[in-house]
C-alpha cells in the first residue's frame, strides 16, 4: 500500500513519524474519515470543512497541503487502486523537541498522514440486510465531542464491550440520554418519526448525519432534532446508525430487547437506499 506522509507517497514500511509527534505523546490530533464508493469519494466537501473547524477549534495550524487534499485522496485512490473503500487522513500538532504540555511555536509543523483501506462491496455490506446489535454504556469521554480528535480509547473500549456481550456496538448514555454510538450517529424511529439528538458539544456532528437528514426531509419523511433515552429506543418501531464507514445501518437489538421482530425496519432501509443512490 502507498500511503502519504508531509508531501511523499511512499510503500507503507517506508513511511516515518517522530515519536515526538504530539499525535503519539499526547493524542493532539484530528481525523476524517471519507468513504468511496465505485472510485467515488462520498461528501468530501463536507469532511473538509469539518476538519478545518476541529483544526480551528484546537488552535491547531494546518499544514501547508491544505489546499491540495482533494488531490491527494485522489491521487492516493489511484495510486492503490481503490474502487470501493475509505480514505483515512489524520492531522496532528506534529513533533516537538521534546515532550511538553505547552503547545509548540510555529516553527513546529503540522503531521499530515493519509492512507486508504480497500474494502470491496462496502456498499452491501451484509450487516444491513440483517442489522446489528447494539449495548448500552456510560458516555464518559471529555466535553467536547464535536471535534474529531484522535482520543478513541473510550470508544475502543466500548466497542470491546459490545462485542464481550455478543453486540456489535454500543451506545453511549450520559444523564439518561443517549449521546452516539462509538463511531456513528444514533436514531430510533418512533410513530414513523425519525428522532436523533439535536447538535451540540455532545457529539459529533456527522457529515453522513447532515445527509441523510436532508434526504429524509426532501422524501417528506419527518425528522425530530431532540435527545431519547434508551428507554425510548427499545421501546421503539425502528433503530438505526450512521457514518461514513456504514451509511445507513438498521440496529435490531438494544441490551438483549428486540426491536419489533427484530429485522431492519422499513424507515431505515429506505434511508440506507436513498442515501446510497443519493451520494454515489
Ligand atoms: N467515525 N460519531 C462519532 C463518535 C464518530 O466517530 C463518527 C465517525 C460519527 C459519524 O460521522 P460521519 O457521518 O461524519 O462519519 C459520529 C468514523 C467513521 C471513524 O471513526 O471511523
Amino acid at each position: 500500500r502507498i500511503v502519504y506522509v508531509n508531501g511523499e507517497y511512499l510503500p507503507e514500511e517506508n513511511a516515518k513519524v517522530s515519536v515526538f509527534d504530539r499525535g503519539f505523546l499526547f493524542a493532539d490530533g484530528v481525523y476524517e474519515v471519507t468513504s468511496v464508493l465505485g472510485g467515488k469519494l462520498i461528501d468530501f466537501a463536507g469532511h473538509a470543512k469539518r476538519l478545518q473547524r476541529s483544526l480551528d477549534e484546537l488552535d491547531m495550524p494546518a499544514p501547508d497541503a491544505m489546499g491540495d487534499l482533494l488531490e491527494i485522496h485522489r491521487e492516493l485512490l489511484a495510486r492503490n487502486e481503490i474502487e470501493d473503500g475509505l480514505v483515512y487522513l489524520q492531522i496532528t500538532r506534529g513533533a516537538a523537541a521534546d515532550r511538553d504540555f505547552a503547545f509548540p511555536g510555529d516553527d513546529v509543523k503540522p503531521t499530515l498522514v493519509l492512507f486508504t483501506q480497500s474494502k470491496p462491496g462496502l456498499a452491501d455490506s451484509p450487516a444491513a440486510k440483517v442489522g446489528i446489535k447494539v449495548i448500552s454504556i456510560e458516555d464518559i469521554r471529555w466535553g467536547r465531542r464535536d471535534i474529531k480528535t484522535v482520543q478513541l480509547l473510550y470508544p475502543s473500549m466500548g466497542k470491546m464491550m459490545a462485542k464481550k456481550a455478543g453486540a456489535d456496538d454500543a451506545w453511549m448514555i450520559e444523564d439518561g440520554f443517549v449521546t452516539e454510538g462509538t463511531s456513528n450517529n444514533a436514531y430510533i424511529v418512533t410513530g414513523n418519526k425519525i428522532v436523533t439528538r439535536h447538535l451540540g458539544n455532545e457529539i459529533l456532528h456527522g457529515i453522513t448525519r447532515a445527509a441523510v437528514l436532508r434526504f429524509a426531509r426532501e422524501a417528506q419523511m419527518e425528522v425530530e432534532e431532540r435527545a431519547f433515552t434508551i428507554d425510548e429506543a427499545k421501546e421503539a418501531d425502528e433503530a438505526f446508525i450512521t457514518s461514513a464507514s456504514t451509511f445507513v445501518m438498521p440496529v435490531v437489538n438494544i441490551d438483549g430487547t428486540d426491536l419489533g421482530d427484530a429485522t431492519p425496519g422499513p424507515v431505515a432501509a429506505r434511508l440506507r437506499e436513498i442515501y446510497l443512490d443519493e451520494s454515489r
